[in-house]
């Protein structure tokens, strides 16, 4: 059954899909040549339910100019779409809702000469998109981007972020970047061991980071667990930063991940 052309989705089909752990895959989709997005915002996915749909939002982890549509979804219990997901199969459809949304957007700061991106989970994903992009690293001095989960096989994109030095768009930028995998529930060399509020008010981030926090440079974009989001937000602004708005500029940009 294909899709009505009044429509406010499209119908398209998934191209391959990863299980990285039991609870951790990646997925692409089609992409029709009518879909726009900006590096940062997230698709609405749907799946047929009976006679109904199920809808989630995804933020889109491939490039504004890539051929495909990926997407990095954490399953969580008991989650109506994530069961439907677990059993997803290459060659199926998955429905597209026509229109990107977001307000996740790099480009709407505008000062700022270092930025760092925090997250947690699959909140990584709108961050993967926006290092595709060549604008964002001739814009900042140095981006650094911290992703914090709770166990190491959790950070499964250390390889992909890895490969971004010989990607032939940003790859002559990437001396620029300072990924910094933080885990909660374990430690091993060459991660951080607190969740992301305490490491920036003791100054381990900014340490680790090789530069000073400050409202005048440093430009933040936070995006997860919905609690880490709030907490973190917090913690920038008891430090003396503020939320950033169109119209009354500030160097903290953010987006509940679910
Ligand atoms: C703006 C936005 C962007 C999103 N982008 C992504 C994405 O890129 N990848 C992704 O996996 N999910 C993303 N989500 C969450 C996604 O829409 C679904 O909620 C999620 O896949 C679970 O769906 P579900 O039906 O299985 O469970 P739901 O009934 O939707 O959620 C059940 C519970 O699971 C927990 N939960 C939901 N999503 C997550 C998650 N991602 N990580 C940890 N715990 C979670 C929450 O406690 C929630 O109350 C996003 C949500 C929003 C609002
Ligand atoms: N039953 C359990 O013990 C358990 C544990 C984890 C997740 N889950 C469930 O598993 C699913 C997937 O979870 P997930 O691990 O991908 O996502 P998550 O629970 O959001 O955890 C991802 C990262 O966010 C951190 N975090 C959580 N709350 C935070 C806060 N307020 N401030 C700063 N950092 C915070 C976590 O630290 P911490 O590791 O310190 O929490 C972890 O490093 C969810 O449904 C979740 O509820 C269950």
């Amino acid at each position: 059954m294909s899709a009505a052309p009044e429509a406010k989705y499209t119908e398209e089909t998934v191209l391959w899909i990863k299980h990285h752990t039991p609870k951790l895959i990646t997925f692409a989709i089609t992409r029709p040549e009518s879909y726009r997005f900006s590096a940062g915002q997230f698709s609405r996915l749907g799946l047929r339910e009976g006679n109904g749909f199920i809808w989630r939002a995804y933020s889109v982890m491939s490039a504004e100019y890539a051929d495909t549509l990926e997407y990095f979804a954490v399953l969580v219990e008991n989650g109506p779409m994530s069961a439907r997901l677990a059993a997803l199969q290459s060659g199926d459809t998955v429905l597209l809702d026509k229109n990107a949304t977001g307000f996740l957007l790099p480009g709407r700061f505008p000062d700022g000469k270092d930025l760092v991106m925090l997250c947690t989970g699959s909140g990584i994903a709108p961050f993967l998109s926006i290092l595709e992009q060549p604008e964002i690293w001739q814009r900042f001095d140095s981006l650094v981007l911290a992703h914090s989960v709770s166990y190491a096989d959790e950070l499964i994109f250390t390889r992909r972020i890895a490969a971004l030095q010989t990607h032939p768009l940003v790859g002559g930028y990437f001396g620029k970047l300072t990924f910094l995998p933080v885990l909660t529930r374990e430690r091993t060399a060459g991660a951080l061991n607190q969740r992301l509020p305490e490491l920036l008010a003791s100054g381990a981030l900014a340490a680790a980071a090789g530069r000073p926090f400050t409202p005048q440079n440093t430009r933040f974009m936070i995006c997860g667990n919905p609690a880490m989001v709030k907490d973190t937000f917090q913690t920038l602004f008891d430090m003396g930063f503020s939320m950033h708005r169109n119209r009354i500029p500030g160097q903290i940009m953010m987006e509940n991940g679910f």
